[in-house]
């Protein structure tokens, strides 16, 4: 055997990452896929990677190297549970299947169970960076035992995308933890689209700025505290005209954004877990709410506000916009770590938060300068209970306030949707409220249902006799 690694599934992102594979120094690549067509034709089109073709499934294992490990690259569901089948076939104890595809990561979890007992390692990866990630180095969350990790992590860091130095991989956690984090990546990537999205919406309906000139403005965002890939290619998408029809393509394309799931399931995981994601989920909501037309188009004639706001000073309010997109940054990802930790309870993963923001520094879709400062938030305090209570983010957050509500009110009084900054800020104001109306719904629950309450100034848990004299028991009175 020639191998020391394997890709199942010739696709687009499976054969850029053998590609990727085969370019560093050390590996020698066995590829399959289902139909031996697709292997012939990335052989024909990459002679230079040196690629180890096999036809069955038996001729993959042979060319594999003991331990054995494969990476497989197909369409995340059913077809990744008939790859593995096949494999655990021809895989011995202590070889390595890895699926490095978007899985929910409680099938993860149920593969990793079911082919652990045939004594085969099995490992769920996340990889973010999309195909020229695949290719030149993607950030690569793996999950899985340690055993796979000692034959896994070199070849993973010889493929991985590098940030100061550093390769963006880590072995984040067991079993389903590696495809967790990827799940909110996703999710944490929808929540900053639609920041992104909003802010876009702000500028230009407030401004009347053209998208080219909007462009600029990211453009320049670009080179500050908002430094990160997806400012990036919003200047690239903005600046874009239709060859057809000469105009911006942003205005060319139909407002109804697609989704593949990763950011639903992001948000159904926070509700088991009870995290409030209320950016991720807002972002996914929007994203639904674009694409029913049928809706949209029965809604148009609903009237707005019935007198015009006006933006006075525009660079102003522009620097305002900027704050507010920062602000609202900071949230997100202080939501989206509070789901880490929480996955990492409830499914016992020792999952580094330093590290994770480390990962995410270069590769994935969401890399941006800002992740060295969670690093080193959490680095100085790893038990932080919230991210934006971090000195610098602190801080941040309280330079940009005053211009978040000043966005946002402008937001509400000019009609312009922005749940993604309305919801970010609300929850800003929720976590730092010394009282909640909380307690009026416990009282409410207990009316209705003698669901009991506790007092701020005894222990127990108590009730109040409604329907009676309205004096109060203890709840062990209380049937
Ligand atoms: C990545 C991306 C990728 C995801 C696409 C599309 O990290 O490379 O997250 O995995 O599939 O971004 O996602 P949606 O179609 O749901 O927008």
């Amino acid at each position: 055997p020639q191998a020391n690694i394997g890709v199942v599934g010739m696709a687009v992102m499976g054969s850029n990452l053998a590609r990727n594979l085969a370019s560093r120094e050390g590996n020698t690549v066995a590829i399959f896929n289902r139909s031996y067509e697709k292997t012939q034709t990335v052989l024909d089109e990459h002679p230079e990677a040196g690629f180890v073709p096999a036809s069955t499934y038996e001729e993959f294992a042979a060319s594999l190297q003991k331990p054995r490990a494969a990476i497989i690259m197909v369409q995340a569901g059913r077809g990744t549970d008939a790859v593995i089948d096949e494999l655990v076939k021809v895989f011995e104890p202590g070889d390595i299947i890895v699926d490095g595809g978007n899985a929910l990561f409680t099938d993860t979890i149920r593969r990793e169970k079911a082919v652990r007992e045939t004594g085969i390692n099995f490992v769920g990866a996340g990889i973010s960076g999309g195909e020229e990630g695949a290719l030149n180095g993607p950030s690569i969350m793996p999950g899985g035992s340690d055993e796979s990790w000692v034959t896994l992590g070199p070849i993973l860091k010889s493929i991985a995308a590098v940030a100061e130095g550093e390769p963006c991989v880590t072995h984040v956690g067991h079993d389903g933890a590696g495809h967790f984090v990827k799940m909110i990546h996703n999710g944490i990537e929808y929540v900053d689209m639609q920041l992104i999205g909003e802010a876009y919406d702000l500028i230009r309906r407030g401004t009347g700025k053209s998208p080219a000139e909007i462009a600029d403005i990211f453009a320049e965002w670009n080179t500050g505290e908002l430094e990160s890939y997806l400012i990036e290619i919003t200047a690239e998408v903005l600046r874009q005209n239709d060859a057809e029809t000469g105009t911006p393509l942003v205005d060319v394309i139909l407002d109804a954004a697609g989704a593949k799931g990763t950011g639903a399931w992001t948000v159904q995981t926070a509700l088991d877990l009870g995290i409030p994601v209320s950016g991720i989920a807002e972002a996914v909501f929007a994203r639904s709410l674009s694409s029913k037309p049928a809706q949209r188009a029965g809604a148009s004639s609903l009237p707005g506000p019935s007198t015009t706001v006006s933006v006075d000073d525009e660079a102003a309010f522009i620097e305002d916009v900027r704050r507010a997109l920062y602000a609202s940054k900071i949230i997100a990802y202080s939501q989206g770590f509070d789901a880490i930790v929480a996955g990492a309870e409830q499914y016992g993963w020792d999952i580094k938060k330093g590290d994770i923001a480390k990962i995410w520094r270069a590769g994935c879709i969401i890399r941006a300068q800002f992740l060295n400062r969670i690093s080193d938030a959490y680095e100085e305090d790893s038990s932080l209970v919230a991210l934006v209570l971090a000195p610098y983010f602190r801080d941040a957050v309280e330079g940009a306030q005053e211009a978040w509500r000043r966005v946002v009110v402008h937001a509400v009084q000019a009609g312009i949707p922005t749940p993604a900054f309305s919801s970010s800020l609300a929850y800003y104001d929720g976590i730092r409220a010394d009282r909640l109306p909380a307690a009026l719904i416990q009282g409410q629950r207990d009316f209705f249902g003698a669901h009991t309450y506790k007092r701020i100034d005894k222990d127990g848990t108590f009730h109040t006799l409604w329907s009676g004299d309205r004096s109060e028991i203890s709840a062990v009175d209380a049937h």
